[in-house]
């Protein structure tokens, strides 16, 4: 299980983070990116203004992700989904509260990143990670569906 040890270390993506479809992964990493950018601007000493810009775009980025995984889950008649919403709601507001506390000079930013890290790799890792045998049984496909020469053809 994949773990932060030092708080200013980049979270580098690996497989122990694939939920084992692509579509997913792929957004789940952009999440990655973006927390890398904020420790990033943390670790030069960018000022609030720049943080917060991170989180707002954090924000913006997760709630889409989430909307996406949701719509799967209902579309695909995910038996957890409701406990699963219910994390994501939390989240939601647990970064609106950051958002706004981060406006606040004595809130230590990396305490903030610490959390969201440690957040997303234990959703990832777990409630993310258990919903990949429903879906491929549902019929989603692992991996994008590359189109061959005679789809081109016929466009
Ligand atoms: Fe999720």
């Amino acid at each position: 299980m994949k773990t932060i040890k030092d708080i200013g270390e980049k979270l580098e993506w690996s497989n122990d983070l694939s939920v084992g479809i692509q579509e997913i992964d792929e957004q789940h990493k952009v999440l990655v990116n973006i927390l890398n950018e904020l420790n990033l601007a943390i670790s030069q000493g960018k000022g609030k203004e720049i943080r917060n810009q991170i989180i707002d775009r954090l924000l913006e980025y997760t709630r889409i992700h989430f909307t996406v995984e949701e719509s799967l889950m209902r579309i695909l008649g995910y038996p957890k989904y409701e406990k699963h919403k219910q994390e994501h709601e939390r989240l939601l507001s647990q970064l609106e509260g950051f958002s706004s506390k981060m406006a606040a000079p004595d809130v230590s930013s990396y305490e903030l990143l610490f959390f969201l890290r440690s957040w997303l790799i234990n959703h990832i890792t777990r409630t993310d990670k258990a919903y990949e045998a429903h879906f491929v049984q549902m019929g989603v496909k692992k991996t994008w569906l590359k189109s061959s020469w005679l789809d081109k053809f016929w466009k």
